[in-house]
């Protein structure tokens, strides 16, 4: 748990982190929304100002809503490039396909295709204030694969201010399920602001449940949470997030 003064500092402490990943030419797995957004302006900062080389990476989407047309501006795809992938040179970048006809069959092959590249390396995830992790929405089972899910009503409306009405977010999407997300190597979570607050406790504090899918994260081996003061300000442990941070040994990274 590392707790940072604004979402700015949380965007610098999660590039700090995924520079070294992609400095090793790893599998990314990238989340899309406005959460991981200071992290990606700050590693197009690197690219562009200090040479980082993305030219060896690979990688791979959250998730994608169903049937939005590829070059729609809302569809992952689109989103992730002009966030990041564009702007860094980044080209094998892959998602699931949300306009399949057969989605089950994208969604088998999805996952066939991180297993065939070696899985992923490190997985950005952001949080939904229902606490759901890429688009597994609470009651999702804690070891799903990727396949179809269907948004609540509260996702939908924190999604609209990306769409013209809420009536144009669409109501189901692929996403990587909450074991895909598991079999990552390295998990780093971003969350700002207040209202990721309640999500942020369940998820760290609260019991491992499907009413709060990030809860899952408790039981991966090595997950890196960054929040600013905001996100925090539910945690009842905080004070001693921030000792432990404060005392963290020199020789031990994120
Ligand atoms: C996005 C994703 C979602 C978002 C979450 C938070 O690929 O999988 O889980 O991370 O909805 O969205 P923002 O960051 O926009 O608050």
């Amino acid at each position: 748990m590392v707790i940072v003064p604004s979402p700015v500092a949380a965007g610098r402490l999660v590039a700090d982190i995924l520079e070294g990943y992609v400095r090793a030419g790893a599998t990314l797995g990238l989340a899309t929304g406005s959460s991981p957004e200071p992290a990606y302006d700050e590693l197009v900062r690197r690219h562009r100002e200090e040479g980082l080389d993305f030219g060896r990476c690979r990688a791979f989407l959250l998730d994608e809503y169903v049937g939005l047309a590829a070059d729609h501006p809302q569809a992952y795809r689109q989103v992730i490039r002009r966030a990041l992938a564009d702007r860094v040179g980044l080209t094998d970048v892959h998602g699931p396909d949300g306009t399949a006809s057969d989605l089950p069959a994208e969604a088998a092959a999805y996952e066939e295709a991180i297993r065939a590249a070696g899985g992923i390396d490190v997985q950005l995830v952001g949080i939904g204030s229902d606490g759901h992790l890429g688009f597994n929405e609470p009651g999702s089972s804690l070891a799903s694969r990727t396949r179809v899910k269907t948004l609540t009503e509260r996702t939908r409306r924190d999604n609209a201010r990306f769409f013209g009405s809420l009536e144009e977010v669409p109501h189901h999407v692929l996403t990587q399920g909450l074991g895909t997300i598991r079999d990552a190597r390295h998990v780093v979570l971003v969350a700002t602001g207040v209202a990721k607050a309640e999500a942020v406790a369940g998820a760290v504090e609260g019991p491992v449940s499907a009413f709060c899918p990030a809860s899952v994260l408790q039981l991966h081996p090595h997950v890196t949470a960054v929040v600013d003061e905001a996100a925090a300000s539910r945690l009842r442990l905080a004070g001693y997030y921030r000792f432990a941070h404060e005392h963290k040994p020199d020789w031990q990274g994120y």
